[in-house]
């Protein structure tokens, strides 16, 4: 090493430092001055969050089950923990009134309550149907996919380095920006430090992953994408696009209809319509307008379940959060909104069921009341047929027997006589008066 390479490496060195100073001050929006901050003897961190589905998953095997835990995992290898909770001793997969729900929680990385309501679902739903009141819900009918924990990296990121604002992945991705429908649109960011930044291309994020393979596999009836921050239900679509154009899904009506009973399920008062319409709004490469428009899913919502009546200021945990002596009683209101969502899905899906073997037996009935005139009508074509051919045939037999009996003089005088005589004596009349007068 001579003297003129010494200061280029020690330039360079300093030029990497002030890109990483950079790029951390960009990246990461320092820590804002908080009200309060999580208690993890109250709010679950990702150690406990892993040992607590493990445990819940291993003391409940007949009726919750870890869905291919190897593959859906995150950037940094992390679980996302997809749930199959069912009572599986029951389950009847050909019962066409079976209805099948995915819901996702922990997409974005500060919003730890989504994640709470999940672990007091679970408990509540299992130990009540476990006791003799299975009346919450039936889970014989019902399929709850659960994707627990979306954003696993992102959630270490916020436990680590304390910032609360923090909403994205490792690599700073809108995983709620990620897919393939409207991607890449005016309500997301190109830039990679903005909290809504879409990634580098639909699905570039592998925790993107398990929502386009789970729906390759099951054909869902309702999706509920889960978040916090403010309480509203928002209906698809909320892209740019259909801001401008006022795209609605087909069965906009219906998926309006069971909005606003999930509006009015809990004690919390939601706002609910078309996000674009709430806030004035658009986001592009959503998961719920994914599941609408790509997916098909008839009922597909994004619930932001909670948020504060009021909020000022910088500080990020207590807008997304409530306070850690309240998150017991918030997750407890939010149970009905639950129970509401699966119990009209149960309710539509037995009707849709009825009204399909209904429209089969009409359609049968249909067709065997039709069958009887159709066929009282061929048959009548048919004999409506025969006289014309029964004088057609006559007609033939009747020029065949003119032709050949025209030689009886019989026949001649029964039947042509007249005419021929007539037309006879008329040329020779015509003839005689003609040429002969
Ligand atoms: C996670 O929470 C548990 C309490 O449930 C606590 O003992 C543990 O230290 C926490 N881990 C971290 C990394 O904060
Ligand atoms: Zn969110």
């Amino acid at each position: 090493m001579n003297a003129s390479t010494l200061p280029t490496v020690t330039l360079n060195r300093l030029f990497l430092l002030l890109i990483q100073i950079l790029h951390v001050c960009l990246m990461d929006v320092k820590p804002q001055r908080e009200r309060f901050t999580p208690d993890y003897k109250v709010y679950h961190n990702l150690t406990s969050i892993a040992l607590t589905l493990d445990h819940f998953i291993k003391e409940n095997e007949n009726f919750v089950r870890l869905v291919d835990p190897s593959k859906y995992l995150s950037k940094q290898g992390r679980k996302q923990y997809v749930l199959h909770v069912t009572n599986f001793a029951n389950a009847r997969l050909e019962d066409t009134e079976r209805v099948k729900v995915l819901l996702s929680f922990g997409e974005h990385a500060r919003e730890f309550l989504p994640i709470e309501s999940l672990f007091h679902l679970l408990r509540r739903l299992l130990k009540n149907w476990k006791s003799f009141d299975r009346s919450d819900v039936n889970l014989d009918k019902l399929d709850i996919y659960v994707i627990a924990l979306a954003n696993p990296d992102g959630r270490q990121h916020v436990e680590t380095s304390k910032n609360y604002c923090w909403r994205g992945t490792s690599s700073g991705v809108d995983i709620n920006r990620n897919f393939d429908w409207e991607f890449g649109g005016k309500g997301s960011s190109k830039d990679p430090t903005d909290e809504e930044y879409h990634g580098i291309k639909p699905f570039s994020e592998p925790e993107s992953h398990v929502y386009r393979d789970l729906t390759e596999e099951v054909q869902f009836d309702g999706f509920l994408s889960l978040h916090s921050g403010i309480k509203q239900i928002y209906i698809p679509f909320a892209d740019s696009v259909s801001q401008k154009t006022g795209r609605v899904p087909d069965n906009v009506k219906e998926m309006t209809k069971l909005a606003q009973e999930l509006a009015t399920s809990t004690i919390y008062k939601y706002q609910y319509g078309r996000a674009v319409n709430l806030n004035d709004y658009s986001a592009d490469g959503t998961v719920f307008d994914y599941m609408a428009g790509r997916r098909k899913i008839p009922f597909s919502y994004a619930i932001e379940l909670w948020g504060p009546d009021k909020h000022q200021g910088p500080s990020c945990f207590d807008l997304f959060n409530p306070p850690n002596s309240r998150v017991d009683i918030v997750v407890s209101n939010l149970y009905p909104l639950y129970i509401k969502f699966f119990d009209y899905l149960l309710d539509w899906k037995k009707q849709s069921s009825l009204n399909n073997k209904l429209e089969k037996a009409d359609r049968s009935e249909q067709l065997s009341d039709k069958s009887l005139p159709y066929s009282a009508l061929e048959e009548q074509d048919v004999s409506s047929l025969s006289p014309i051919l029964f004088l057609l045939c006559a007609l033939v037999i009747l020029t065949i027997v003119v032709a050949v009996y025209g030689k009886y003089p019989l026949c001649r005088r029964m039947y042509q006589r007249r005419r021929v005589v007539s037309l006879r004596a008329l040329s020779s009349t015509l003839s005689l008066n003609l040429f002969s007068v």
